[in-house]
């Protein structure tokens, strides 16, 4: 450049005719992202010269960009500009999407990432793809659906009945709930239903089953009692049998069970009827048979009368069953 200057000066000191277009093309055209190929560069361009501009790296045109030294100064045979080079389109993922992290558009040194629709995951990939000169650095990841066959299922009480575990070897997902219930008479302690977190943990901790409980002095029952004096402590599965008192019938099973601190079994004493000798003086009404002269009857028990004077008035028939403790008496007159 020194060298140029110097000359330059002394040409314009020696020749003050000198013509200025031997010199117009000492400027070069200005073709940014771009430099002067090797094999048309030179020191000094006359009149005739053609050049070629190459792209930088990451830049490229469309066909050669050329200029020619003319009198007036360089003029363009091919016009054109280096522009960063595209990567093609980056592949959809199923299950993902990627963004842009690094860039505007799709071009060489833009960067962009991967990322996986909830409930699913890449692994410990990254995820980054650069757009380089031959194209997407590293491979397209893959999201595949969270699961974890590793998650321990926990140390199962051997007690603990679950339900919604995979077939086979089919791995636990996101979402996935598991049921739980204890064996017939223990008692569940914890969560029912657990559901699979996306963190691949389980919302909560695995049930457990507890050693049944016993109960406490077995309930009373009205117009009946325990067959046999109580205790104040149960076992669970142990069972008291009860009676009806006398002329009491019972309804139900005269047992009731302790079942894990609660008593199951039903029954009722159902009342028995009673028939006062001054009341059927009153309705003038007997019993019909010597067997029936009892002054009380169970319930369900049927008593037939008969009259002692006139015939039967009114609704009730001679006819009258026992319901519990209820008996209606027909009239005579
Ligand atoms: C865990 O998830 C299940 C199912 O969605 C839900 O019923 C249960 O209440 C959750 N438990 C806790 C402790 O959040």
């Amino acid at each position: 450049m020194r060298l140029s200057l110097i000359l330059l000066f002394l040409q314009l000191w020696g020749h003050v005719e000198v013509s200025f277009s031997e010199n117009v093309c000492s400027r070069l055209p200005n073709v940014p992202h771009s430099y002067v190929s090797e094999n048309t560069k030179k020191v000094e361009y006359h009149e005739g010269d053609v050049i070629h501009f190459t792209c930088e790296t990451g830049y490229i045109s469309g066909p050669t960009i050329r200029y020619i030294c003319t009198n007036t100064g360089w003029e363009s045979i091919r016009r054109g500009k280096c522009t960063l080079k595209p990567c093609e389109l980056p592949e959809d993922v199923p299950n993902g999407y990627y963004e842009i992290i690094h860039g505007e558009e799709l071009v060489f040194g833009t960067a962009i990432k991967y990322f996986c629709n909830s409930g699913y995951t890449m692994g410990d990939r990254d995820g980054s793809r650069t757009c380089q000169l031959d194209g997407w650095s590293s491979t397209v990841p893959v999201c595949e659906s969270k699961s974890f066959s590793q998650q321990p299922i926990g140390v199962m009480d051997p007690n603990l009945q679950v339900t919604g575990l995979p077939q086979g070897n089919e791995a636990i997902k996101t979402g996935d709930t598991l049921h739980f219930r204890c064996a017939d008479q223990y008692k569940l302690e914890g969560s029912e239903v657990i559901e699979c977190l996306e963190t691949g943990y389980w919302n909560a901790s695995f049930p457990s089953c507890s050693d049944p409980v016993g109960c406490e002095k077995p309930p009373l029952l009205s117009d009946g009692d325990t067959k046999t004096s109580t205790k104040r402590q149960y076992s669970h599965g142990e069972s008291v049998e009860y009676i009806c008192q006398n002329y009491y019938i019972m309804e139900g099973t005269p047992y009731k069970t302790c079942k894990n601190g609660k008593w199951t079994g039903q029954m009722r004493c159902l009342k028995p009827c009673t028939v006062n000798r001054e009341d059927m003086r009153k309705h003038n009404i007997q019993f019909r048979y010597v067997s029936d002269d009892k002054l009380y009857s169970q319930h369900n028990d049927v008593i037939e009368f008969r009259c002692t004077r006139g015939r039967p008035v009114g609704s009730s028939g001679m006819r009258q069953k026992c319901i519990e403790g209820v008996m209606h008496l027909p009239t005579c007159q």
